[in-house]
């Protein structure tokens, strides 16, 4: 059914839709192999459409079976191909109504309506709804639904309010009109965790997390971020919760993090589920963001959605950037962001650097699915800050209550969204918008001079060419700027400089003395900054910048200016650099998650982009051999104060999963591994014996396991924990994490055979070739077996679920970095599954993009 050559969608060649749906009624009978879907959808012609109304309408449909179909209750025999109908209409309103049947039991895309574990569900973003019902399946057609569940199951749920409950019979009623991709519908055994919430107007608002019998003591810490996230979107933004039911189910079998269906958000159960014994302080963390971004949707994705999928970056960027404002205000707020700087330089620098490099508003795409990106999700949301931090905190939000009162009910696109900041402060945003239209990540190089009284900043911008943005032109960059004084004291608190030019000076004048510059303050645009300080700059900054990022950055830029000689020259560790680790982590006046942000090293991974970047080709073993020489030296500097910072930063108290505690443990977690390379592993496994929760037990295992001591401990983890998926889920990924680089495939591939290895499950994929891919060394070891089995298993995953393996093809984006030797291997894998029969459209275009 699949088309030979897949079709290239354009934004250049959006037209509205002919005609309006003003109602949806959909009737479900449901059954694993037979599932019945009836539907009465009332049509009327759309006054936006200024074409002639056209004689024929086309709805999507694929992988269903038509039953019957009427227009105003006359029996029709539509045209029918792989993707939808085709059938003659007469001018005016009219009814569609028809009968299709589905298979949700054999539906291992997890895309539409599927089963999970027993439990009927849907996933209808970006394009799923089609294979549920023939509809106009686009965003920028909205209506009401009304939706009837019957099947013999105790909850039965849909979105909006429920108007009929009954013995195996429910029907829902959402009052507000929606694009079908956020239609949802659950049916299972589930049990509920309720609570209530009360909004800010005082409506009373039911909350449920639905989740299988069994796991009903993981639910707590997930409403309570729930009601903290209703409350925070109330305070912050003034955005209130508009329904009398707010649901959420989890379900275990999932393509991705969570989805926010009106009044009805389905999540990947590791995305929700929640216990001190079972999950990591990452993993509480994670589900803390999670749930307030899917909750943040409501009002930028929901009330306001997007005209088309090129806007994608209108909800998605803007919700990243909501639900890290939220991590801020809950969390510390310089850790959230120096987190969120790591993982950008880690993705999306790299996706930025490669093939698959695409504008935050793409301009074309062959399938959605594929550009559910870091560049659209989380440079969408550096962009939002980039703005915020241009036009000033007040604006902002004056700015975002005008987008919400103009365009509450829209399908709005990313003009709406810049005009509605135009009109609010009065600036011309037609350069900011090229952070939209143009690929690439700018390189901006600062140079600095000092005369009599003044310092001038010279700033140079040039963002390299891709093929997605042959010709970049220069772009708005606010730069925030602060100036320290050699005594440490602050010259020039900070500053925000706009750059509009290729290059362009900045003049302080009036200073004392020569300060040192502090240049892109918080990380102030996504960019990839050279500033030619000298070491005893960076340390002046690492010991008084005000900004707690750029002190961060310092130390990091130490800590990557030591590795690159190491791994380029065989250079020794710099012990300026140990003895400034050294000096901040026992700097007890730091609170520990700082300490430990210190601490952190470089990853492989950003090693290799910042080779890649400098134009040296990145060899795999020397990355991997340069961090573990950093890392003895490291236990070697700490040889002192590792286990008393170790003990110090212990928690006696009942654990807790809050930042205060999480950086203790996360400091004295950083000291272990120290210790570990100096003890055989003593105190590593005294930890793991002692531990009452998952954080704790976790890290000593993965230390041990690093140690290679850790065999006897996996066997009692996968004991006590075997019945356990989301834990299990950990003890397949850590094994691989752990591998030596020339032992990471063998273990992936002796995992793919122990029993409770799944495929079909896209946890248990990606934990094992998600770590596989993630294990830099491992993953690109000389031998290229790690390629050769992720092919293999890519090739088979393909058919089932075209989804999770397209998303796993970007292991290959960065094969042209590397020696002429991996190259081959790599683009060997690359062809082999592009030559598969059947390929599905997902898979055929990431690997021809990354291809090249
Ligand atoms: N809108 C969801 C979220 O970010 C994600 C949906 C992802 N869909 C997809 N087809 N990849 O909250
Ligand atoms: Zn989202």
């Amino acid at each position: 059914m699949r088309d030979a050559a897949p079709k290239t969608i354009f934004l250049s060649d959006y037209t509205p839709y002919p005609w309006t749906v003003d109602s949806v009624d959909l009737h479900f009978t449901l059954d694993p192999h037979a599932t019945r879907v009836r539907s009465v959808i009332r049509f009327a012609p759309n006054p936006a459409f200024t074409g002639e109304t056209p004689k024929t309408m086309f709805l999507h449909g694929e992988q269903i079976k038509l039953i019957s179909a009427q227009i105003d209750g006359a029996a029709l025999d539509p045209d029918l191909t792989g993707e939808g109908l085709t059938c003659a209409v007469l001018g005016g309103s009219f009814t569609w109504e028809s009968e299709v049947e589905i298979d949700p039991a054999n539906n291992t895309a997890l895309e539409g309506l599927y089963m999970s574990n027993g439990m009927y569900c849907t996933q209808c973003e970006a394009e799923g709804f089609r294979k549920i019902t023939f509809y106009p399946d686009r965003p920028d057609v909205m209506s009401v639904f009304t939706v009837t569940v019957e099947g013999p199951h105790p909850v039965l749920l849909s979105n909006g309010n429920p108007v009929v409950t009954e013995n195996h019979l429910a029907k829902w009623h959402d009052p507000w009109p929606k694009p079908a991709y956020l239609f949802a519908l659950v049916a299972g055994d589930l049990v509920a965790h309720s609570d209530s919430f009360t909004t800010m107007s005082g409506r009373h608002v039911d909350l449920n997390l639905y989740v299988r019998p069994g796991d009903e003591g993981k639910c707590a810490f997930g409403m309570q971020a729930l009601k903290a996230s209703m409350k925070w979107d109330e305070d912050v933004y003034g955005r209130e919760y508009d329904l009398d039911l707010f649901n959420i189910v989890a379900v275990d079998d999932f393509n991705m993090g969570a989805m926010e269906n009106k009044g009805l958000n389905i999540f990947n159960s590791s995305a929700v589920l929640a216990s001190p014994e079972t999950s990591t302080d990452l993993n509480f963390e994670r589900i803390e963001a999670i749930i307030a971004h899917e909750y943040f949707h409501n009002w930028t994705g929901n009330r306001i959605t997007c005209r088309d999928w090129f806007q994608l970056c209108l909800k998605e960027g803007l919700t990243v950037y909501r639900d890290s404002q939220f991590t801020s205000d809950m969390r510390s707020a310089p850790v959230k962001r120096i987190s969120d700087v790591i993982d950008l330089r880690g993705r999306q620098f790299a996706e930025d650097q490669g093939p698959l490099a695409h504008p935050v508003r793409p301009e074309s795409f062959q399938e959605i699915n594929n550009f559910y990106t870091a560049t659209v999700y989380e440079k969408g949301a550096e962009v939002i800050g980039m703005l915020k931090t241009l036009v000033g905190d007040e604006a902002y939000y004056k700015a975002l209550d005008l987008y919400f009162t103009r365009h509450d009910g829209d399908a709005a696109t990313i003009e709406d969204w810049l005009k509605v900041f135009e009109d609010s402060t009065g600036r011309d945003l037609a350069q900011f918008k090229r952070w939209y239209s143009q690929a690439g990540t700018p390189r901006l190089s600062v140079a600095h001079s000092f005369e009599l009284d003044t310092l001038t900043l010279t700033f140079t911008q040039q963002t390299p060419p891709s093929a997605a943005t042959p010709n970049p032109l220069p772009q708005v960059i606010p730069i925030a700027v602060g100036l320290i004084y050699p005594d440490g004291t602050e010259a020039l608190e900070t500053r925000v400089l706009e750059m509009t030019k290729a290059t362009q000076s900045f003049r302080f004048t009036g200073l004392e003395d020569e300060p040192v510059p502090s240049i892109l303050r918080g990380f102030s645009a996504p960019v990839v900054l050279t500033h030619d300080l000298s070491d005893a700059d960076r340390a002046h900054l690492l010991a008084h910048d005000t900004d707690p990022f750029n002190r961060w950055e310092q130390g990091r830029m130490l800590a990557r200016k030591s590795l690159l000689a190491m791994i380029t020259e065989g250079a020794d560790p710099d012990p300026a650099y140990l003895a400034g680790i050294h000096k901040v982590a026992s700097d007890t006046t730091l609170d520990p998650a700082t300490r430990a942000l210190m601490l952190d090293m470089p990853s492989e991974a950003e090693l290799a982009t910042v080779l890649h970047e400098a134009g040296t080709t990145p060899a795999p073993a020397a990355i991997y051999a340069a961090r573990e020489a950093m890392a003895e030296a490291r236990a070697d500097a700490f040889a002192d104060v590792a286990a008393d910072i170790y003990a110090a930063n212990t928690v006696n108290e009942a654990y807790q999963p809050n930042a205060d505690q999480a950086g203790r443990r996360v400091l004295g977690n950083a000291m272990l591994a120290m210790i570990t390379r100096r003890d055989d592993g003593a105190q590593a496994a005294a930890q793991y014996d002692s531990a009452d929760n998952m954080n704790q037990q976790l890290v000593a295992l993965a230390l041990l396991v690093g140690a290679g001591k850790g065999d006897e401990k996996l066997q009692a983890f996968e004991k006590q924990w075997q019945d356990d998926r989301l834990v299990m889920d950990k003890w397949f990924g850590l094994q691989v994490s752990k591998a030596k680089p020339e032992d990471a495939a063998a273990t992936a591939r002796r995992l793919t055979e122990h029993p409770a290895f799944t495929h079909t499950n896209p946890n248990r994929f990606r934990a094992v070739f998600g770590a596989l891919v993630m294990h830099h060394a491992g993953f690109h070891h000389v031998s290229g077996d790690a390629y050769t089995l992720l092919a293999d298993w890519l090739i088979t995953l393909d058919p089932l679920n075209p989804q999770t393996t397209a998303r796993m093809c970007s292991a290959f984006q960065t094969w042209k970095r590397y020696d002429s030797d991996r190259q081959a291997k790599m683009l060997a894998e690359i062809t082999r599954i592009l030559a598969t029969p059947n390929l599905s459209r997902d898979t055929t275009e990431m690997l021809t993009r990354i291809k090249g």
